[in-house]
């Protein structure tokens, strides 16, 4: 079986050391990085953009995971592609024509991911799900790190395996907010591909071991 992914979410690291906390994902068990773009208005935070972009990729020798939380992402796609990302995530709500959007990430060789909000319904993905590479469930509200994990992800992940299936999809599922070692297991057995971790492995007191200790619950 194709085995289950960690992201761990860069927006956790410390960004005055942020050179060291990119070796330490280099040389764990993780598999993808994880990088938050906010623009302050799609959301009610700016975290960081095409500079500190440039240099993680200078030193990052996993894959780029690029969650787009902004307006308008089509005017950055090219942008992204340069800047070395390999998933480009754009959300559902701020994208008018979404099937376009999807097109031209995927002209520019990103695997094209889809996000969606907590209140936004998996059946609005049924036109579109075979055009995407990857669809992000948020499971918190999208802005900030180490927000509490909600709930209902867990039946939304169900509906949309469902949805991928009945259509025979190949995307893969996303978990993004509040994974912890508390609900990674049972996230991945419901249908999940890839947990994002920010806080949980960015806190922690040994980040390498709580990788590792992530990935074999998701694996489990
Ligand atoms: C939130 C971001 C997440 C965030 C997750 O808007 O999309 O990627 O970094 O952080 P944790 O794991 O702390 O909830
Ligand atoms: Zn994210």
């Amino acid at each position: 079986m194709t085995p289950k992914l960690i992201a761990p979410s860069l927006l956790a690291a410390d960004f005055g050391n942020l050179q060291r906390d990119i070796e330490m994902v280099n040389s764990s068990e993780a598999d993808w990085f994880h990088i938050d773009i906010m623009d302050g208005v799609f959301v009610p935070n700016i975290s960081y953009g095409m500079p500190v972009l440039e240099a993680i990729n200078k030193h990052a020798k996993k894959t780029l995971d690029v969650h787009l939380m902004i307006v308008d992402p089509d005017r950055y796609i090219k942008d992204f592609a340069r800047l070395g990302a390999h998933n480009l995530t754009v959300h559902f709500e701020a994208c008018t024509h979404l099937h376009r959007t999807l097109q031209v990430i995927k002209s520019e060789g990103m695997k094209a991911g889809v996000a969606i909000n907590p209140h936004t319904n998996i059946d609005l993905l049924k036109d579109i799900i075979n055009d995407i590479d990857l669809v992000l469930i948020m499971s918190v509200n999208p802005g900030f790190g180490g927000q509490s994990f909600i709930e209902n992800t867990h039946k939304k992940i169900r509906q949309l395996k469902e949805l991928i299936i009945q259509n025979a999809a190949e995307t893969l599922i996303e978990i993004d907010g509040g994974v912890s070692d508390q609900n990674a297991a049972e996230l991945c057995k419901a249908g999940a591909d890839i947990l994002v971790a920010g806080s949980f492995v960015f806190k922690a007191e040994n980040p390498l071991d709580t990788i590792q200790n992530l990935r074999k619950l998701a694996n489990s």
